[in-house]
């Protein structure tokens, strides 16, 4: 099949910029796709980086420490943009004026008001697509449950849950980094930098939360620094928010959990919904597996447990009884936002990758979290 080539610029190569530029090295994974990425230019503020990156993707031809310089190129059509949180607005508003396409990492800016200028940018260049990285809600078993959100199975909806509960900040041996600082993961701590992977399938289902109560808690707060020495480690480690929300006729309590402290857990994301006809749980922690429970009154309780093979958003050669793993929703979500570009509203299957506006609507459910913490009070969301 032939493919419309997008020709891509990544900013930022480290953890996750290397998770992109494995998954458009296997795009073949992928079937009957008419559009494919080809990574032609990188940027980071340590060279270092590099190697790794021109060794697996043989069309680079920019390599260079100025994100400018990938900007002002007319071979470059995308970016994708995986820096710290605090570069997030500068880089972001200059890759949208530039015109170029942006698939960004959230939180999509350090805080509310770097956040609101993105989205001045956005507004301001309709011509472009600008998309949030998640990738968790590709896989397919919760896919499954978005599906059954979508076609309205749950009855009344008794409660929903959300989490991601992140591999082990336990270890206070572990050496600090950008990560566990104010300055440049922001305020919102794990929220900013786990928050939105909880909240983007719940905001696609128009759960906006409407108020919040926050339980925030900072476990570690000295780690290692450069020298060994402890550095002081600001930010939040836990966050508990339970939230009320009002959708249509139903009004229902969303209890929302990001946890960068979470013994035996491992990148475990979650979303459960409860309702009085059907219920469903998905977590990454069973990757195959489909928990559901139908109810019709006097039915007896009974939670089916299905095991999923690879159905995924996008067809792939994988067997069908085969798993689904981490870099295959990576390698979904990149399917998304490719297809979206070449074909907007017509793209082949309606799962779009979180929006501007889905951030904005995050950032304002952690803004709230963080006064309704330091007051400890029930915060209103506009
Ligand atoms: N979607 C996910 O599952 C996921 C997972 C982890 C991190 N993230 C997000 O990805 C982003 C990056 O996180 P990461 O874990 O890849 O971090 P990282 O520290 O591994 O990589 C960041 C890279 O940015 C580079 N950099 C710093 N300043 C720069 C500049 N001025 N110009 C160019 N490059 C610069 C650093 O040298 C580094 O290589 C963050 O927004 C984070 O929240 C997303």
């Amino acid at each position: 099949m032939a493919q419309r080539e997008i020709r891509f610029g990544v900013i930022g190569c480290g953890l996750m910029g290397r998770e992109f530029a494995s998954a458009a090295a296997r795009w073949s994974h992928l079937l009957e796709m008419d559009v494919r990425p080809r990574i032609v230019g990188i940027c980071d503020a340590d060279p270092k980086t590099f190697g790794w990156f021109q060794d697996s993707s043989p069309d680079i031809k920019i390599a260079t420490g100025d994100y400018q310089d990938l900007l002002n190129s007319s071979e470059i059509d995308a970016i994708y943009c995986a820096v710290p949180h605090n570069l997030h607005e500068r880089i972001y508003i200059d890759i949208i004026n530039a015109g170029k396409h942006l698939l960004g990492e959230k939180p999509f800016g350090i805080d509310l008001e770097a956040n609101a200028r993105v989205m001045d940018a956005v507004r301001a260049h309709p011509e472009v697509l600008v998309r949030c990285s998640s990738e968790f809600p590709f896989y397919p078993g919760a896919q499954r449950v978005i599906q059954a959100i979508q076609e309205e199975r749950f009855g009344r909806i008794l409660e929903v849950r959300a989490g991601f509960l992140h591999s082990s900040d336990l270890d206070p041996r572990k050496p600090i980094n950008w990560k566990r600082r104010i300055a440049t993961n922001g305020a919102y701590g794990c929220m900013g930098d786990l928050g939105l992977h909880v909240l983007h399938a719940p905001l696609r289902a128009g759960w906006a939360p409407r108020n919040v109560r926050a339980m925030l808690t900072n476990v570690v707060t000295h780690r290692p620094g450069p020298d060994g020495a402890p550095a002081l480690c600001e930010t939040w480690d836990n966050a508990l928010l339970s939230c009320e929300v009002a959708s249509g006729e139903q009004a229902f309590p969303m209890l929302l959990e990001t946890k960068r402290i979470a013994p035996g857990e491992t990148n475990t994301w979650y979303l459960q919904v409860y309702g009085t006809e059907f219920s469903a749980e998905f977590s990454t922690k069973y990757p195959k597996t489909l928990r559901t429970l139908p109810y019709a009154p006097g039915d007896e309780q009974a939670w089916r447990t299905l095991d999923l093979g690879p159905a995924s958003c996008y067809p792939t050669i994988t067997g069908g009884i085969f798993e689904f793993g981490f870099s295959d929703s990576i390698l979904q979500m990149w399917a998304a936002f490719c297809d979206e570009i070449a074909h907007g509203d017509a793209m082949r299957q309606p799962f779009r990758c979180a929006t501007p506006n889905e951030t904005a609507q995050s950032h304002r459910v952690f803004t709230a979290a963080l006064a309704s913490q330091a007051q400890a009070q029930v915060i209103a969301i506009d």
